[in-house]
């Protein structure tokens, strides 16, 4: 088995798989059967101060199946952060570290615009023994209505401010969690990783309309006949969170999304940081490429990648765009707790395969072989040029010269006979 532990914000991982906020870390009895089934770290169901705020309505989700094996590809949601007592969660996040001292326990937050709210929940978290932060910036239905969730993490400025009031209060490492309904996911990360923030995990859900039901003409999912928009996630938004953590990992290398990476960044000194809870010892590089180690701005910072990941190899793909974890939500209501084990099996098989010894060798490995389209036409263009020549026995390469067909070589390379 490869060594599949991981180090990220000083935080020690056995592995780098960790419950996506959701269901499967709504309260303490399944966030303690997440540990003993051995995940990496859980993000619990994002909380407020105010729970008596949030009102959940059901049914609540729809599903997309694949036509003929009836697989589960989609699936959108209507659920609010948790409707559980802030009290309550503080004295469960202190019996599941009670339970499991080792299990690497990060609180999910969200608050109204307040600088005293989202101080306190900080404040009230820490005391009771959590290991870090995630900010929801990201919830795309039922919140915004409250300016909370994506309509926050929407904005770069207010990003700023809120990551800087809690980076001010935090002495644990804070992520910050992007939404994907926006243009240039790159713009609130810089403003999160800015104002002090360690990480930025992305992404959340992609709003949504599941669809139609063509008997009743509601659209689903129907709640007294009437839905809202939701948020998508499972297999089919893979791609777009691919897309998406390259943008944040190429940003955080100091390159542009769409240019070539440079193997030598810019050796600008990342921006100042605000804070200095992370000892930089304890800091990897966000990835490395062939042979050198780049050095963009937030090449300090880490990243967590989420959207539609059930195995290993799937896993392996957000690695080697830049991702130091990997956070699974949908998978394990699909599969269940038990999916963490078959995950490491895959992803240790495929760094087997590779004869990769931890994942930091691979970690950001494929982010420089991404370009621009014009980068693509020139070398496709440069290779059937040098075919051509081949074909008609020109020399286009000094080496090729060969004693014995000296002078016929020469003639092919005339232009004028
Ligand atoms: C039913 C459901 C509830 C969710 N609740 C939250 C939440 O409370 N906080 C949050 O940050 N993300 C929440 N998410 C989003 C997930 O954490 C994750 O970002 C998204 O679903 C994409 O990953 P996945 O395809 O592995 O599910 C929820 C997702 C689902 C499906």
């Amino acid at each position: 088995m490869a060594d599949l532990r991981v180090q990220v914000d000083g935080l020690e991982l056995p592995n780098p798989f960790v419950i996506g906020s959701g269901p499967p870390g709504t309260n303490a009895n399944v966030i303690n059967k997440a540990f003993e089934e051995g995940w990496g770290a859980v993000i619990a169901k994002t909380i407020s101060l105010e729970a008596d705020k949030v009102q959940n309505v059901a049914p609540r989700y729809a599903r997309m199946r694949a036509t003929d094996s009836r697989e589960v590809i989609g699936w959108e949601n209507i659920e609010l952060i948790s409707d559980r007592p802030f009290e309550t969660w503080l004295d469960e996040f202190k019996q599941v570290k009670d339970a499991h001292p080792d299990g690497i326990l990060i609180a999910s937050i969200m608050e109204e615009y307040r600088k005293d709210a989202w101080v306190e929940i900080v404040e009230r978290c820490q005391e009771v023994g959590v290991d870090a932060f995630e900010l929801n910036f990201s919830c795309p239905h039922g919140l915004p209505e409250r300016k909370m969730g994506a309509a926050m993490g929407q904005e770069p400025g207010i990003v700023s401010e809120v990551c800087g009031w809690v980076s001010q209060a935090a002495t644990i490492p804070v992520w910050a969690k992007m939404t994907p309904n926006i243009t240039h996911i790159e713009d609130p990360a810089r403003a999160a990783l800015d104002a002090g923030c360690e990480g930025i995990a992305a992404i959340n859900t992609i709003l949504s309309v599941m669809g139609v039901d063509l008997n009743t003409l509601r659209p689903e999912p129907t709640v007294e006949g009437y839905t809202v928009p939701g948020g998508y996630s499972c297999k089919a938004v893979r791609p777009i969170a691919l897309r998406m953590v390259m943008e944040l990992a190429t940003m955080m290398y100091g390159g542009n999304s769409g240019q070539l990476i440079p193997k030598k960044l810019d050796a600008t000194p990342p921006p100042e940081r605000k804070t200095e809870r992370v000892d930089p010892a304890h800091v990897s590089p966000v990835g490395t490429f062939d042979d050198e180690t780049p050095s963009g701005h937030y090449m300090d910072r880490s990243l967590s990648a989420i959207g539609g990941v059930e195995t290993g190899d799937d896993a392996a793909e957000f690695l080697l765009m830049g991702a130091s974890t990997i956070q699974v939500c949908t998978g394990v209501m699909i599969h269940g707790y038990g999916l963490v084990k078959t995950m490491c099996e895959q992803l240790s098989a495929f760094m087997d395969k590779h004869g990769f010894k931890t994942i930091d060798e691979f970690r950001g490995h494929s982010l420089q072989y991404f370009t621009t389209h014009a980068e693509l036409v020139r070398r496709q263009a440069d290779i059937k040029a040098a075919e051509k020549a081949a074909k008609a026995g020109m020399v286009t390469q000094d080496k090729t010269w060969d004693g014995e067909k000296f002078v016929e070589q020469s003639d092919k390379l005339v232009a004028n006979d």
